[in-house]
This record gives structure tokens, C-alpha cells and sequence, in this order.
């Protein structure tokens, strides 16, 4: 694993996104797997900032994310969907229709999950996956427990992990219970991780993930067995490992 120490958010932001760069001028036609959260807008905005300046073209470029909650429709203002399309895809010249996210309001999540993953066969799996960490170690939705050898699925939300996002929404009760999430599979499948942390509040999971066991209760934890990962943090988010 490879560890870059940045000053601060903004320098880290700015990382991330050189390295995504990378990906894409080397390889025009990358698959681009991407992250919801906070963590990676300032790596968004920076990549946006580029494609204006003419340094990037994202015209052959496709994505898959991660996730989405389970019954929040494209446009609603906090579905993983919107949050793509506001932070960076309505900025770009991406095709709309090779940005790939699970559909929330899919009559049958389970169907849904069957087709998100053949999507990403079908695409030839993913060349760069982002990933932020959730402050129970979880990737995606991936929540603690969860079996390492799943695919794209359906998940029951922790309670901590809906907390944490209940910031995002007027009340915590408007925050949705179930999410589809990519598996630990399908994310150990891509060729590169690019895991982005910032703060001190995520020092603490990321010393348990990356020095820790690797065990299902730690998801981000398997992330020590891939052989490709960078991981890009503020000197925060770093501090104890
Ligand atoms: C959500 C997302 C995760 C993300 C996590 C951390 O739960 N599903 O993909 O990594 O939040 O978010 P933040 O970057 O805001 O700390």
C-alpha cells in the first residue's frame, strides 16, 4: 500500500484527484468507480477545475458508484444520484448515459443489484475505485459483519451510520434504512483503490484498518489484501498510524 500524507483537506483533495488524472490520461476509456461523502468533493471540484482549464476530457470516460439508499428517486436531493450529477458529472463532459449508480427506487432491489453487477462485468470491471471510510470502518455500505465475499446487495443501515448521515437530511427519520451497496467483492475486484480520509475524527478507524487484523467487522480492513491501494489522507485523518 502506498500512503501519501497531505497538509491539510485541500492538499489532500488535490492528490486524489492527480492520481484519478492519471488514470484518465493514461487511459481515456477508464472505468472510474466513485465515491459518495464528503470526503471526496474537494477531489471533485479539482477535477472539475482541470476539465475547465482543458487539461482533462472525461468525453470516453464511464463510472460506476458505489451505492445508493433504497427508495430515494435520482432527483431527490440527497440520493447518491443527485449528489454525482450536483458534484461533478453535470460539470464535465461524461456521456449521462456511462454514469452508472444504483437506482433507488427499483421495484426489486434484489433484481437491481443482479443487473449493477452486470453492469460492471459487462463494463470489464473497474479501473479505479475511490473509496472514503465511514467511522465504523465501513467502504461503500458495507457495514461491519458484512461476509467479504458479496457482490453488489442489499443492507440494513447501523444506527451509527445513520446518525452520521442524518446531517445530510432535515430529520434522522427521513434518512433511509436499507441501502444497495457494491460488495467487498466487487470493490476488491477493482485494479486500484484510491482511498481518500480527512480529520481527525476517521484517525482512529484508519490506524484500526490498516494496521489492525483484517476481519469482517473492520470492512475497510480487507482493503490490507489488495495488491494495488493508495491510500491519501490529511495529516489529521493520519495522525496515528
Ligand atoms: C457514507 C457513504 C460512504 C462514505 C461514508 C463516509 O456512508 N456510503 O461511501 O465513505 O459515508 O462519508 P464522509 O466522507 O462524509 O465521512
Amino acid at each position: 500500500m502506498k500512503i501519501y500524507v497531505a497538509e491539510d483537506y485541500q492538499s489532500m483533495s488535490r492528490k486524489a484527484a492527480n492520481i484519478v488524472s492519471a488514470q484518465v490520461i493514461l487511459n481515456p476509456a477508464s472505468v472510474l468507480g466513485l465515491a459518495t461523502g464528503s470526503t471526496p468533493v474537494g477531489m471533485y471540484k479539482q477535477l472539475i477545475d482541470w476539465y475547465n482549464k482543458g487539461d482533462l476530457d472525461f468525453d470516453q470516460v464511464k463510472s460506476v458508484n458505489l451505492d445508493e439508499y433504497v427508495g430515494l428517486a435520482p432527483d431527490h436531493p440527497q440520493s447518491y444520484r443527485y449528489f454525482m450529477q450536483t458534484n461533478f458529472f453535470d460539470h464535465i463532459n461524461i456521456d449521462p448515459a456511462a454514469t452508472n449508480v444504483p437506482q433507488g427506487l427499483a421495484a426489486d432491489p434484489a433484481a437491481e443489484c443482479a443487473r449493477y453487477n452486470q453492469v460492471i462485468r459487462g463494463l470489464g470491471g473497474i479501473d479505479i475505485q475511490v473509496l472514503g471510510m465511514g467511522h465504523n470502518g465501513h467502504i461503500g455500505f458495507n457495514e461491519p459483519g458484512e461476509a467479504f465475499e458479496l457482490e453488489t446487495h442489499v443492507v440494513d443501515l447501523q444506527e451509527s451510520t445513520i446518525a452520521a448521515n442524518a446531517r445530510f437530511f432535515e430529520k434522522k427519520e427521513d434518512v433511509p434504512s436499507r441501502a444497495i451497496t457494491m460488495g467487498i467483492k466487487s470493490i476488491m475486484q477493482a485494479r486500484q483503490i484510491l482511498v481518500v480520509v480527512s480529520g481527525e475524527d476517521k484517525a482512529a478507524i484508519v490506524k484500526t484498518a490498516f494496521t489492525g487484523p483484517v476481519t469482517p467487522l473492520v470492512p475497510a480492513s480487507i482493503l490490507q489484501m489488495h495488491p494495488n491501494v493508495v491510500l491519501v489522507g490529511d495529516r489529521a485523518a493520519l495522525s496515528k498510524l
